[in-house]
């Protein structure tokens, strides 16, 4: 098995690759070994003990490439130490909340209890809206949804460290 952990990520407008770019930046800061990549662009597993994967939210769902990883390496990824997270929701307060009780995409319930991942994290996210489109922009301002970058660099990074300390443990 190799030593790194796989950081991989689905993200629209980049504020998810930033996410997992900082997961990654703490992780090598506690000595942990990572990869961290688009989840494009992975076409097989094999090596990888631990897996981080983290997707942008859009209506409830992960991204399809995220959605699809996730299904496609479910067997490979239930013999493996998996961590997940989604981030999305704008605005201040805890994230479920906001998302009215929203955890993770009912879609992907099942796989997700049969990998078993070790943690699953729903994180702020950003939205910007000179990135958004036409359609978007209307669905945002429909929903209300708070402009701007809420998310908590401070929570990302102390997830991190949770990770790192078990990958200590069980090295
Ligand atoms: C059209 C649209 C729909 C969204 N739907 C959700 C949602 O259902 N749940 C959520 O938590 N966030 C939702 N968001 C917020 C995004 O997940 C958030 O902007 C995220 O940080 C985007 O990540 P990215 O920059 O990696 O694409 C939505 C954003 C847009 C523009």
């Amino acid at each position: 098995m190799k030593k790194e952990i796989l950081v991989a990520y689905a993200s629209k407008y980049g504020s998810t690759a930033e996410i997992a770019q900082s997961i990654a930046d703490r992780l090598r800061s506690r000595e942990v070994p990572v990869i961290v990549c688009d989840v494009r662009e992975i076409e097989v597993l094999n090596g990888y003990r631990t897996v981080i994967l983290g997707s942008a939210v859009y209506a409830g769902q992960w991204r399809k490439e995220a959605a699809e990883f996730l299904k496609d390496h479910q067997t490979e990824l239930s013999h493996r130490q998996v961590y997940l997270f989604s981030s999305g929701p704008t605005g201040e307060g805890n994230p479920t909340e906001l998302m009215n009780g929203w955890q993770f995409p009912e879609n992907l319930q099942d796989v997700k209890d049969d990998i078993k991942p070790r943690d699953t994290a729903f994180f702020h996210g950003k939205l910007d809206e000179e990135k958004l489109g036409f359609a978007e922009k209307l669905i945002v301002k429909a929903l209300k949804a708070p402009l701007g970058d809420f998310r908590d660099w401070d929570l990302i990074q102390s997830w991190a460290d949770q990770i790192a300390e078990e990958y200590h443990q069980s090295a």
